[in-house]
């Protein structure tokens, strides 16, 4: 199967990808803060309940795992892998390392993980993974990102896709920048089109093909902190706005984040920019947080909540599903 076979198969049907892939310290805070102790038994267990919900494979085509997972089996027994391809979802691996401090630009970061990675792409490519994950993280403000962080951030990303593709597997590249701040839509937009634009370039400059790459980014928002904030309208149509700039048709895919908006505006978003195909690319989702932050709280770390957590997480799977066809409506209707 070649990569853009792969890249689409995973977005085949209106289906979105879910990221499971949080490090063990991203998860250890998401489980505290709802009174759950994060140990290697409990993540198994959470992971258990997310990719055993009944139907789940209607709505995802894909879940990005973390390495600890990958070597984890489900409860009964399975391997977590192997429980995901029964159901007819492409496994995927997060393989960056982290957004670590860049030295000498305070508060910027540049992604680690790229020494041994043709090693460790070979071992995930036999372990049955067939895409993976690269996260870096741009800060921005009226200053920020500078264009070092920029031009860092892409080169890394194009380093890893490369890589990705030599061992099989379609590289998601996820340049994201923040929403935090005070800063309005203009700016988010203006540095989103930056960052996607040096990305692109340096995908080209390091021969990655396009048509085997899926890109993962933030819509463009409003800054969190900011006092006007953009409604799911305008959202749409600056993130197409910028999408339609910077990724050529060529690319397969375009999946987005959900970045900490809330449940409720990462489905009307995602549905109001569904409303406004068909594109050059399939356009879907790719959450963490506005997939999982109810089922994890429903869950509590608790046997006796399981199927209620699988009950909100098929909840948000059919919400952000209908959302993903432009077929939401507010108040939760699909
Ligand atoms: P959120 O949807 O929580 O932003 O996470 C997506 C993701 O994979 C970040 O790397």
């Amino acid at each position: 199967m070649t990569l853009q076979e792969t890249a689409r198969e995973i977005l085949a049907d209106g289906r979105g990808i879910l990221a499971a892939d949080e490090s063990t310290g991203t998860i250890t805070k998401r489980f505290e803060a709802v009174g759950i102790s994060s140990t290697e038994e409990t993540r198994r267990r959470y992971r258990d309940l997310l990719f055993t919900t009944k139907d789940v494979e209607q709505y995802l085509g894909g879940v990005i795992l973390y390495d600890e997972t990958v070597r984890q089996d489900a409860l009964d027994g399975t391997g977590m892998v192997e429980t995901l391809r029964r159901r007819g979802i492409v496994p995927g691996i997060k393989v960056d390392a982290g957004a670590k401090d860049l030295a000498g630009f305070p508060a910027e970061k540049v992604t680690e993980g790229l020494d041994g990675l043709r090693e460790r792409f070979a071992e995930y490519a036999d372990l049955g993974l067939r895409f993976a994950k690269w996260r870096s993280v741009i800060t921005v403000s009226d200053t920020l990102p500078t264009a070092t962080a920029i031009d860092l951030n892409a080169h890394g990303q194009a380093r890893y896709a490369a890589l990705a593709q030599e061992a099989g597997l379609v590289p998601i590249v996820e340049p994201e920048s923040i929403m935090d701040g005070d800063h309005g839509i203009d700016r988010s937009a203006e540095v989103t089109e930056a960052v996607l634009a040096a990305v692109v370039e340096q995908l080209r400059r390091q021969r990655v093909a396009l048509e085997g790459v899926l890109v993962k980014t933030n819509m463009v928002v409003s800054g969190y902190g900011g006092p006007d904030q953009a409604g799911p309208d305008e959202v749409a149509d600056r993130t197409l706005e910028v999408l339609h700039r910077t990724i050529p048709a060529a690319v397969p895919g375009i999946v987005f984040l959900s970045g900490g908006q809330d449940d409720e505006q990462a489905t009307a978003n995602l549905d109001a920019i569904a409303r406004r195909g068909p594109q050059p690319w399939t356009v879907s989702f790719s959450y963490a947080r506005a997939l999982q932050g109810r089922p994890m709280s429903v869950w509590a770390g608790a046997e006796e909540n399981v199927a209620a957590a699988q009950d909100a997480f098929a909840e948000r799977l059919r919400l952000t599903g209908a959302a993903n066809r432009g077929e939401w409506s507010p108040g939760g209707a699909a």
